[in-house]
């Protein structure tokens, strides 16, 4: 089926900043463990083998379509797979999250890290194929990638941290190393999400999760400046770019400026402040506290409700949490989330 038409969806309607009847919801991290059928198909391959088989991937992205009615399907993959792609050795593992078997710490290390990687992604290509099948043109597919200050933390760290201590020692004590590597990782990012339109995904989104580890110099300096780059390279055409960042609130001006369609936005600050303090058709998503959805249903009904009202009269919302979903939400309860926000009329 001809995509023609998703240009007038819901999704890449307020993304571009015009006008919807109501906001669109996706969330980040729909396609994952608070779903029970997620663990139907999890219990029987590993999670890098969900990734990279295209049928997988592809029963995994369509889980949240099928079963919350979303207005946008978000690719099934991680934003780690630049990273393996690489040179990086990774593992899953159950409760203890992703690792890399050998941490890029040196010069040398980072020296090792291939640049010229699309073939190595080329199952993500495959994966978008078979889920634009599926979906057939019923909503938009968003592709993503993570954002190098935020791949680099995992690669130097060998894993997830609390503190990026050894990253942050990186930038601090071996800048030109950190460059070097921040480079690589974004030349990487910016071929890969243009492998992920070319496949034919609807919207992007660079996932800059760790950001808000980084004093605004370093932000400057290390994340934003390659964000940019990755920005100002890809071949958008009608293909929404949305930024997020966790420290968003701090960092939203500077974001703006890497020029992204979308800002996505955390829950600390006031969403319509924010957006007024952005460029004008600037589009941003966000920002719901996920914690909510753990709540009781009058509640999450009371505070969406109160957001959308906050947003009254702005062009250019899409309705999402000001991060991911954590796995042990409720799954009725971002059901019932999902079906408020549909209720809701401007
Ligand atoms: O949003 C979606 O539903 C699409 C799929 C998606 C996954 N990871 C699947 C996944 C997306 C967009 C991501 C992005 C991602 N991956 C980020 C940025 C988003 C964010 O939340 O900030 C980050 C930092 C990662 C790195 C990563 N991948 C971590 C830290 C973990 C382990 C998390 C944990 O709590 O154990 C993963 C694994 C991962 N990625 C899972 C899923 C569904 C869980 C794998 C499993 O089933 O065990």
């Amino acid at each position: 089926m001809s995509q023609a038409h998703l240009q007038d969806s819901l999704f890449i309607k307020a993304a571009f900043s015009k006008s919807t009847e109501r906001p669109p919801v996706w969330m980040m991290r729909q396609a994952g463990r608070f779903m029970p059928q997620y663990w139907e198909i999890k219990n029987k391959y590993s999670f890098l083998e969900m990734c990279k088989t295209p049928e997988i991937a592809a029963d995994v992205t369509m889980l949240p379509v099928d079963l919350l009615d979303i207005d946008a399907a978000i690719l099934f993959s991680d934003i780690l797979v630049t990273g393996e792609a690489m040179g990086g050795d990774l593992s899953f593992t159950q409760g203890v999250g992703p690792k890399f078997a050998n941490p890029v710490r040196t010069a040398a290390d980072v020296d090792k890290l291939e640049t010229q990687v699309t073939d190595r992604l080329q199952y993500v290509a495959d994966a978008i194929k078979v889920i634009q099948q599926r979906l057939n043109g019923r909503i938009p597919l968003i592709g993503f990638a993570g954002a190098p200050f935020t791949v680099m933390s995992y690669l130097v760290e060998g894993g997830s941290s609390k503190d990026f201590k050894l990253t942050k020692l990186m930038l601090h004590n071996q800048p030109e190393v950190a460059h070097r590597l921040l480079s690589k990782i974004a030349e990487v990012t910016a071929d890969y999400l243009n492998l992920q339109i070319e496949a034919g995904v609807n919207a992007v989104q660079l996932f800059d999760s760790w950001a808000l580890a980084l004093s605004w110099d370093d932000y400057t300096e290390f994340s934003h400046r390659y964000n940019k780059e990755i920005i100002a390279k890809l071949n958008r055409k009608d293909i929404p770019v949305i930024s997020f960042c966790k420290g968003s609130s701090v960092f939203a001006p500077l974001m703006a400026e890497a020029n992204p369609d979308v800002v996505s936005i955390d829950w600390n600050v006031d969403l319509k402040d924010i957006k007024h303090r952005l460029p004008a058709g600037m589009a941003v998503q966000g920002n719901l506290d996920p914690h909510i959805l753990y709540a009781d249903k009058p509640v999450i009904k009371e505070r969406i409700h109160r957001l959308f009202e906050r947003m009254r009269g702005e062009e250019g919302f899409i309705f999402n949490l000001g991060h991911g979903i954590m796995p042990d939400i409720p799954f009725d309860n971002v059901k019932y989330a999902i079906e408020v926000v549909k209720g809701f009329r401007y």
